[in-house]
């Protein structure tokens, strides 16, 4: 049944306390509960409690055995007299036979809980939604020596043995939570422990549990756990609240990571790290998911969401706050720059396309097909539009507002927004529109000039989205600057122009002298931006705007103009690229990670984007066209930067390292692009010289493009290095995937029946699959066989595994973006989906709304 954010109404009954009774086996573990439970108006409505897949064996009221109660389709109904009583339930769980990974679940031999969103109705029977807040009493019982760590939320309270071989724990959490943030592990495990002392004196234990085999690579983890903790007191005032926070790597998750209440879970892909297995971009990733697990202690838990219609309440913010705090450890400029591609790749083609849908959505028929870019990555922009209207010191006193406030609730976006205006003293009443209106808002701008004046016209306007046909004006915040085309000098300082209506101009006086227009530097909104802006000024700009944002976008701007007339046209003239290029590798002031993103051409998906049809093999010439031409016309920068940052020093974690790992893998692929002879034996060098994954993988995905000898030797030496390690083997089958060679979608289906593939476990499915369908030129072969090579996937997958799945179906609702005939294709593998007996409500549901939209 479709569910309706306006059907809101608070719960009937709550449950102040839980105590829980975990009996734990792989085969069939037991779970008693008691919950406390006290009316909450609604004078005769019996209790309702959530299950999936559950039967009960036992039903207690204050302690006599009752028969009265009945199944309505999942739901167990009590009928109750009174205005509070204890309910006692007992059922038993099988987590060895649960491949969906929600609720309790076996991984490597350990057992692991994901409850998020409605998985605690796997474990037992329970009011599960975030608006009935619990303290919890956990007790596991469990074989010692298959499972010698039991853990739970909050602390430990007693642990002990049995005779029988087996022992117990019990484990108390003081915190009243919603049921989506219950955990527990048993297993098998070492820890990396460490402490926090609090900024008012609290002595925290803080533990990295992972397999003993892998305890080395945990220092970075428990590294940026503490560098998160400082910085959530230092950034937001924000103190944790327990004795103990651990953190469990698990290798089967269906997502990045769990925030649960003192016991976050992970994928272990976001633990893991060490410089022979993990790239700069993993220990990066890691600290990032490290810090957005950490920092929803506050923006989660300690205050979280009344209903999942709220999911951005703080999914959003918290996202804006791990931003910040990746922000604060290296490059701020490179960061953004990041956030933003990540954005425009993931947020702006869901915006565009069937499955669109607001900040806050209206409506669902399964919640874990929301857990999306737009509730995550444009809430987060919400969030910094915000930040950037209040500036950061009203913002900072919004945000205490909230903490404050709404401490030990379940609150909603609305409260939220509501802080920001009564802490910021600004009306956002118009500003609301971004959590109502689905779609990406284009915003047109043309600078005029006339005897010293300037005249800057800009025109917004929002496109239709599924559901939303008409919308009205939003309010946009544009970091705006003017500069000198002549002297290259800034004419006055930045403004920030909100602008709200329609149509709307902004006068500059007193300009001398041909002005170039900087926009949304920063992107401070989350907008499409079409200029008037030549090839000239956006070449301008790439050379004189002081913000790292805007200087990036215009060089992106310029190149993107390029490739599109190259892919409509056939060919375009690449000197104002190659020009920009070589100004920008030759600015010594530049740092190297900047440049390195500066240089790097557009996506072939964001090609296409901008274009009303696809042509995925026209974008794909056009791009290798500028990628040869650049690595022609600058051969020698890009040796001379090659070998200038190739250097003997061992592997460092620093900005600098980062740095010229990252510029120097940007260089070799303009070698190989330029066709150089050479090319391959460099790239096969750099792959067995590397002391480090970054500069090894750098160089297997050069060498995968092409077709010398040397491309199956890396390959199978990288097989046979990492084929213990299932992190290491899920890039082997990335890399593969994302290959642009001709018989990229022969070779995926090949390794879809390689022995170490499998679609039971999340990451490896991902890796080749969910790769494999943003392949843009391979994934959209005209004759439809990668369309059909994912629905069968998916197919597949779904019978085991539905959340992950439904994750990998969007690509195929891109149909309306291609040509009828790839659309026709398509649409029919999407029909052949929704026509399948036994589908999930997650799969069905991203299929048929992929087909309308
Ligand atoms: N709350 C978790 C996080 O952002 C993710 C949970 C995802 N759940 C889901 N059903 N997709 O950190
Ligand atoms: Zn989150």
């Amino acid at each position: 049944a479709i569910k309706r954010r306006q059907d809101y109404r608070p719960p009937a009954w709550l449950v102040p306390n839980v105590d829980l009774d975990f009996a734990l086996d792989p085969g069939a573990t037991r779970v008693r509960a008691r919950l406390e439970v006290t009316r909450n108006g609604g004078a005769g409505e019996p209790l309702r409690l959530d299950g999936d897949g559950l039967t009960p064996l036992a039903v207690i009221v204050d302690g006599v055995a009752v028969n009265d109660w009945r199944l309505e389709d999942d739901q167990l109904v009590i009928p109750l007299t009174g205005a509070s009583h204890v309910i006692e339930t007992e059922v038993e769980i099988a987590p060895d036979q649960n491949t969906q990974l929600m609720g309790l679940y076996s991984s490597g031999g350990n057992l692991c809980t994901q409850c998020e969103a409605e998985g605690f109705r796997r474990i037992t029977y329970f009011p599960d939604r975030p608006d009935v807040l619990a303290t919890y009493r956990v007790r596991m019982t469990a074989d010692k020596a298959r499972y010698p760590v039991l853990l739970a939320n909050g602390d430990p309270i007693a642990s002990g043995d049995n005779d029988d071989g087996t022992h117990w724990a019990e484990w108390h959490d003081p915190f009243p939570k919603p049921s989506y943030l219950f955990a527990l592990v048993a297993g098998d495990l070492a820890c990396n422990a460490g402490t926090f002392t609090t900024r008012s004196g609290r002595e925290v234990q803080l533990g990295i549990w992972v397999r003993a085999a892998d305890l080395a690579k945990t220092d970075h983890a428990l590294h940026a756990l503490k560098t998160s903790m400082a910085w959530d007191e230092r950034v937001y005032g924000r103190e944790y609240d327990l004795d103990v926070f651990n953190i469990v790597a698990v290798d089967d998750f269906n997502f990045g990571a769990m925030e649960n209440k003192g016991l976050n879970i992970f994928n272990s892909r976001y633990i893991l790290a060490d410089p022979d297995t993990a790239t700069d971009y993993d220990y990066d990733a890691i600290a990032a998911v490290v810090a957005h697990e950490y920092f929803h202690n506050w923006s989660g838990n300690r205050i979280t969401c009344r209903d999942w219609f709220q999911l951005s309440l703080k999914e959003g913010f918290t996202v804006f706050r791990d931003q910040g705090f990746s922000a604060d450890q290296g490059s701020a400029a490179v960061k953004r720059i990041e956030d933003v591609r990540g954005l425009r790749a993931s947020q702006f083609p869901e915006d565009a396309g069937p499955l669109a849908h607001p900040v806050r959505p209206e409506s669902y028929l399964e919640i874990s097909n929301f857990y999306t870019s737009t509730i995550y990555n444009k809430g987060a922009e919400l969030i910094r539009m915000m930040a950037t209207i209040l500036g950061p010191a009203r913002f900072r006193t919004a945000c205490d507002l909230y903490f404050d406030r709404f401490d030990g609730t379940a609150a909603t976006c609305e409260d939220f927004v509501t802080c920001m205006e009564e802490g910021g003293g600004v009306d956002l009443s118009r500003f609301r529109l971004w959590y109502s209106q689905a779609g990406t808002p284009r915003v047109s701008a043309s600078l005029e000039h006339d005897g010293g004046r300037a005249t800057l016209r800009l025109a917004q306007q929002v496109p239709p989205t599924p559901g939303q046909s008409a919308k009205e004006p939003m309010v946009l915040p544009l970091r705006i600057r003017l500069f000198g085309a002549e002297t290259g000098q800034p004419l006055g300082p930045e403004q920030l122009v909100l602008l709200e209506e329609a149509n709307e101009s902004i006068v500059f006086d007193g300009v001398a002298e041909r002005p170039v227009l900087s926009i949304n530097r920063g992107f401070s909104a989350p907008v499409t931006i079409e200029s008037d802006r030549t090839a000239a000024d956006l070449a301008f700009l790439a050379r004189h705007d002081d913000d790292p944002f805007a200087r990036y976008e215009a060089m992106q701007q310029l190149m993107l103009d390029t490739l599109i007339a190259g892919a409509v046209e056939g060919q375009a003239d690449h000197r104002a690229v190659i020009d920009a290029v070589a100004d920008t590798l030759d600015d010594p002031a530049l740092d190297p990670a900047f440049v390195a993103e500066a240089v790097l051409l557009p996506s072939e998906s964001f090609i296409g984007d901008q274009l009303s049809t696809v042509d995925p093999e026209a974008i794909y010439r056009a791009r290798e066209a500028l990628r040869g031409d650049l690595g022609r016309a600058l051969a020698e920068r890009w040796r001379n930067i090659y070998e200038a940052n190739t250097s003997g020093a061992a592997y460092a974690y620093t900005p600098a390292g980062k740095g010229a790992r990252r510029i120097r893998n940007v260089a070799l692929g303009y070698i190989a692009a330029s066709g150089a002879s050479d090319a391959a034996a460099l790239a096969f060098r750099q792959f067995e010289q590397a002391d480090n994954m970054t500069d090894r993988q750098g160089a297997l995905s050069t060498l995968v493009n092409g077709d010398s000898d040397l491309r199956e030797a890396a390959l199978d030496i990288f097989y046979n290095r990492y084929s213990g390690n299932g992190l290491v083997l899920d890039k082997w089958f990335q890399t593969q995937a994302l290959s642009t060679r001709d018989d990229t979608l022969e070779a995926v289906a090949a390794l879809a029946e390689h022995p170490s593939f499998t679609l039971a476990n999340p990451n490896r499915a991902r890796s080749l699959i969910g790769a494999f369908a943003v392949n843009q030129r391979a994934f959209n072969r005209a004759d439809g066989a990668g369309y059909r090579f994912l629905a069968d996937q998916l197919i597949a997958l779904d019978r085991l595994n539905p959340q992950t799945a439904a994750k990998l179906l969007p690509p195929l609702g891109r149909w309306r973006r291609f040509d009828p005939a790839r659309g026709a294709l398509m649409r029919a593998e999407l029909e052949r989906i929704v026509a399948t007996p036994g589908l999930s409500k997650d799969l069905f549901e991203q299929a048929s709304k992929s087909l309308q939209g």
